[in-house]
Parts: structure tokens; sequence; C-alpha cells
């Protein structure tokens, strides 16, 4: 079996975006019994930017977990882990600081951009830990020899980023370390409501996995449409409008070119087009929602996952140290 470990940070609830683009990747790998995988929730990747609201990172360990849980991730089937309950990840981190350059970790373009993000966090001088988190990161991956790691589009630089330290570590220790290959999600970005290219919770253009029916109706409702189309009858053009781009990822094709050709002969209103979206985002939402029900209730049943899936990952990590230490000479008083 391939092992792969991927992650996310616990700093909200997980959307449409998440859910298109990475978590189906996830399902697609679960079911086809081919991948052992270890999924982290990198709560201490979370506090390099949000270190002075540690409740709120503490509060989404929770949120995400029970994310993966209702879409389908199976914990029979799929290792969970908490990154801080973890310490061979922190130690590993410092070791791996030995062999990255902090003119390296300053040109890496995903940490460049988020810092210029942050401006109002970080001030002049961006923190150690943040400029650093790419290095915990490589150590998240390798200490459990992540062979292949499914991400986003922005994370290829971290995972470019791991793959040298692991060869410069593999150079000068011995071949120890997995060189773990980035594995990027077909589908492309989801875009937010608004029209706008990213999807995201400062952006307020999310929909999320958990939002009520309500919400989802006052979403929908009020999405971009073709802002030429006036009145119901006025012929449309589906290709502007942020509606046919949802009923893309819930709708059948054939319900798709149905309210396609109806708008473009302005036989269909806009209203009308928006409920049989709604109608279908609730369907596809129906399973996950009571599976986030059950799991609601059953709080116990969160935290034995969590404890078990940790344990489990806490013995791959310790093993793995061993190694690590041996090649080190760091193996003081072994056997
Ligand atoms: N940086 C990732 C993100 O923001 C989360 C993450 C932490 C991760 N550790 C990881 C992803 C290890 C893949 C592998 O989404």
């Amino acid at each position: 079996m391939i092992r792969v470990l991927t992650g996310d940070r616990p700093t909200g609830n997980l959307h449409i975006g998440h859910y298109f683009g990475s978590l189906k990747k996830r399902l697609e790998m679960q079911e086809s019994g081919l991948y052992e995988i270890f999924i982290l929730i990198a709560d201490v990747q979370a506090l390099t930017d949000n270190f002075n609201t540690p409740e709120k990172v503490r509060k989404n360990v929770r949120e995400v977990i029970i994310d993966y849980l209702s879409i389908g991730l199976d914990p029979s089937k799929v290792t969970f882990l908490i990154q801080s309950m973890i310490p061979e990840i922190a130690e590993l981190t410092v070791f791996y600081s030995n062999l990255v350059t902090i003119a390296r970790l300053e040109r890496n373009p995903t940490v460049k951009t988020e810092i210029a993000q942050k401006k109002e966090l970080f001030g002049e001088s961006v923190t150690y830990g943040f400029l650093g988190y790419p290095v915990s990161q490589a150590a998240d991956i390798t200490i459990f020899s992540g062979e292949e790691v499914p991400v986003g589009e922005d994370q290829i630089p971290l995972i470019e980023q791991c793959r040298e330290i692991v060869r410069k570590f593999n150079n000068i220790y011995g071949e120890v370390l997995t060189e773990p290959k980035a594995i990027l999600s077909k589908s492309k970005r989801i875009k937010g409501v608004d029209c706008n290219e990213k999807m995201g919770k400062s952006l307020g253009n999310a929909i999320y996995l958990c939002d009520s029916d309500e919400e989802i109706n006052k979403k929908i409702m009020s999405a971009i449409t073709d802002p030429n189309r006036i009145k119901k009858d006025d012929p449309g053009n589906p290709e502007i409008c942020m509606v046919k781009y949802y009923h893309e990822l819930f709708s059948t094709s054939k319900e798709c070119e149905n309210v396609c050709e109806e708008c473009k002969l302005g036989k269909r209103g806009c209203v009308a087009c928006k409920k049989e979206l709604i109608d279908n985002i609730k369907k596809e939402f129906a399973p996950i929602r009571e599976k986030r029900k059950y799991y609601e209730e059953h709080p116990e049943e969160v935290d034995k996952i969590l404890i078990d899936g940790t344990n489990k990952a806490r013995r791959v990590a310790k093993e793995n140290m061993k190694k690590i230490k041996q090649a080190m000479k760091l193996d003081y008083f072994e056997e």
C-alpha cells in the first residue's frame, strides 16, 4: 500500500471548495483500498498565525474532525491525528532547521504571499515560527514516511521545500527519509458565491458543509447571475453566471444542459434555476448532515477516533524517530 499523508489547518469549517478540491479526492483514495492514509489536523501550524486565539484553534480541531467524518472519511480506513500530540514532529522540526536557510524560506512563494497578506498580524517582521512552518510541515510528512501528499496547488512550493530537506538529510546522514510526491487534485479551485476566484471564510463568500437550509437558500438566492439579464424572459448567458457554475458541481449533466438551454432562450427565470440548484445541494448534503448530527450527538466517539488515530500515528512516528536519531548519531545509550 502507498502511504499517504495530508492535513488541514484547523482554522474554520470546511466549505465546498475543500469538498470538491481535496475531500472528494481523499474519499476516492479511501475507497480504492490502495492507500494507507494519515490525515493530520495541523493545530501547531494553525497557531503560527493564530497564536493569540488558541481557543479558536482548539474549537476548530473538533469542527474539522466532524467535517471529515460527516463526508464519509472512515476511521476504520483512515488514521486521524492531532499534530501537537506527536512530539516527534516538533523534535524533527528542530533537526531540520539546520538544513534550510532563511533566504530559502523567504523565497518560498506560498510563504511570501501569506506574509504579505498578514501584515496586520506580523507588522514589519514576521515571526520565526511562521517563516519556519514549511520546515514543520516537512516534519509532518516525513515522520510518517509519507510517499504521496494530496494537496491543492498553493501547497506545491511547500512539498518542494520538503523534498529538498529530505535530499539534504539523506545526503548528510544516510538514506533514511522517504522523498514525498505532491498529488495535485484534478478539480480546479472553486469560486465564491460573489464570483471571486477564491472561496474563503475571510471573503465571506463560502458555502459550508455545515450550512443550514436557510443559509444555503440565502447564499444561492443572492449568488451573482448574468448582470445583463433584467427581466425573467430576457435571454441569459450562463457562462457568466455563478448559479450555472454551481449547477456543474451539484447537478447532473442533463440538468445542466437543460437549465442552460432554457436560460439562453429566456424560458427559465433565475429564481427557478436557483431553486433547482438549492434542491440538488440539499440532496448532496443530506447524508453529510445526517452523519454530522450523529457525531455531534456522540462526542465521546469522536474523542475515541482522535485518541486511537493519534496513538497509532505516534507508534509510527516513534519507530521512524529511532532511525533518524541513529542516522544523526543521537542514539545515546541505546542497545
Ligand atoms: N499547510 C496545509 C494547509 O494549509 C496544512 C498541512 C499541515 C499539511 N501539514 C501538512 C498538508 C502536511 C499536507 C501535508 O492546508
